[in-house]
């Protein structure tokens, strides 16, 4: 444009003329105006295309760290609509349970909820839509092999998108632990009340016996000494006293006192067998390993179980010289108690079925390659698969209220695995009866606390 100006300026130059040289001045400095008016708006361009860069590389970042925490949280994280269908899943889900999260999109996460804890859930969904954020309620969530692990939500909806937005954490080991020092304390309460029970019944038992053994020798030397009396006398006195020891049944007496002397004594011994067991139960265990005699755990239990095997099964122990593991007594001895009454509870179930089932419990201690196993087997009614799957979960039960708890089994599972780092088996044939072994390591776990 300033090339043409230049050229008509020289052309007005040639021939010149005063009203065509101002026009000319005015159009070069209007063109100048108009330069700079260019140049500005040029230049405004230009600045706000670079803030647009800068506000696209900001969201660019933000999005991506957004995305970075989503991949890397170690919580569940995940996108919901409003019929619970996944439109987002982090990985989590597949190193947490083992679900492939691009597989969950489009599914529901009800199907993987607990079929028990499924009303529930629902409730919360409509708790979270109406409060818009709730936290803390914990559910069951199938992991992709199959068994539940306890998961803690919070959950928030968003009513414009319409979708819930969940944090889940899986904290399946923390409740174990928890109820795991729930039970040790309950057994700590009881133990002291054992421990408190047998020594107050240990002393009157004791002269109980003292004075039965005072009785069956004084019975003994005073019927001696009325024999040797009935040698003694003359004939009629004799008559005269056959007669009174006619009126008394003498004879029957001298058969059955000694007799019932014994019987008592027995029952006795059996007590005093109880309150030593009580006693040896209620010692506190603490918390470390101890080697221990594990045979005489098992008889000690079979004595405290004895009253409830009594009218369901016939107990057999065939207990092997084992050498002596590193161990917790006491809670070796109650996880003992679960798997008798167990098999006592499964006999009594069959055999209400089947009248003249076997009835035994057979407990067996041998040594199998660096462990102490221990099984217990029984003529019990067995267990199906399906439960098979469930019984070491705490709580679960198959048996009516105030008869099952539920937590024999996963006392079970926490002492060993967790307290003796062993592990458990279980075989069971529906309608003949279960095997549960378990075995425990003979040198304790380096790492374990362990009393010399
Ligand atoms: N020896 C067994 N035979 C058959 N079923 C068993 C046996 N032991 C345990 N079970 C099953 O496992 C479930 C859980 O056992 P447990 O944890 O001890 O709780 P509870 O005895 O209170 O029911 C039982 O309800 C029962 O169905
Ligand atoms: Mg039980």
């Amino acid at each position: 444009m300033r090339a043409l100006l230049d050229e008509l300026e020289a052309l007005l130059r040639e021939t010149p003329s005063a009203p065509a040289l101002a026009l000319f001045d005015r159009l070069r400095e209007s063109c100048a105006r108009t330069e700079a008016h260019l140049i500005e708006a040029g230049n405004q361009l230009l600045e706000r295309d670079a803030m647009q860069l800068v506000e696209a590389a900001t969201r660019d970042l933000v999005q991506s760290e957004r995305d970075a925490f989503f991949k890397t949280s170690c919580d569940l994280l995940c996108v919901l609509d409003d019929r619970l269908c996944f439109t987002q899943a982090n990985p989590s889900w597949q190193t947490t349970l083992g679900h492939d999260p691009s597989r969950l999109l489009g599914t529901t996460l009800v199907k993987l909820i607990h079929p028990d804890d499924l009303e529930r859930s629902h409730e919360m969904a409509a708790r979270v839509m109406a409060e818009l954020r709730v936290s803390e309620f914990e559910l069951r969530v199938a992991a992709s092999g199959g068994d539940w692990r306890w998961i803690s939500w919070t959950a928030t909806w968003d009513p414009e998108r319409q979708r819930y937005f969940g944090i889940g954490r899986d904290v399946t080991e923390q409740r174990a632990l928890a109820k795991e020092v729930a039970q040790a304390q309950k057994l700590e309460a009881i133990g002291q009340l054992a421990a408190g029970v047998a020594h107050e019944i240990n002393t009157p038992v004791q002269f109980v016996g003292d004075n039965l053994v005072f009785i069956t020798d004084a019975w003994r030397d005073t019927m001696g000494y009325l024999d040797a009396l009935e040698t003694a006398l003359g004939s009629e006195q004799r008559e005269a006293l056959q007669l009174r020891a006619q009126a008394i049944d003498l004879d029957y007496l001298k058969r059955e006192v000694p007799t019932s002397l014994s019987d008592g004594h027995d029952g006795l011994q059996r007590v005093a067998e109880l309150v030593r067991a009580l006693k040896e139960f209620s010692h506190q265990d603490g918390g470390s390993l101890e080697p221990a005699d594990v045979n005489a755990i098992i008889q000690r239990s079979a004595v405290l179980s004895r009253g409830e095997l009594k009218h369901l099964a016939e107990l057999e122990l065939r207990l092997e010289d084992v050498p002596r593991v590193p161990c917790l007594p006491n809670a070796l001895g109650q996880v003992m108690l679960n798997l008798l009454v167990n098999a006592a509870h499964a006999i009594e179930e069959r055999s209400a079925r089947q009248r003249d089932c076997p009835r035994r419990i057979v407990v067996q201690t041998r040594v199998v390659g660096s462990d102490l196993a221990i099984s217990v087997s029984d003529t019990g009614q067995g267990i199906p698969p399906a439960v098979q799957e469930r019984i070491f979960e705490p709580f679960f039960t198959t048996k009516p209220m105030g008869k099952g708890t539920g937590q024999g089994l996963s006392l079970v599972r926490a002492v060993i695995t967790q307290r003796h780092k062993g592990r458990i088996s279980v075989e069971s044939t529906v309608g003949q009866g279960t095997t549960f072994t378990l075995f425990i390591p003979l040198l304790a776990t380096p790492g374990l606390s362990e009393a010399a």
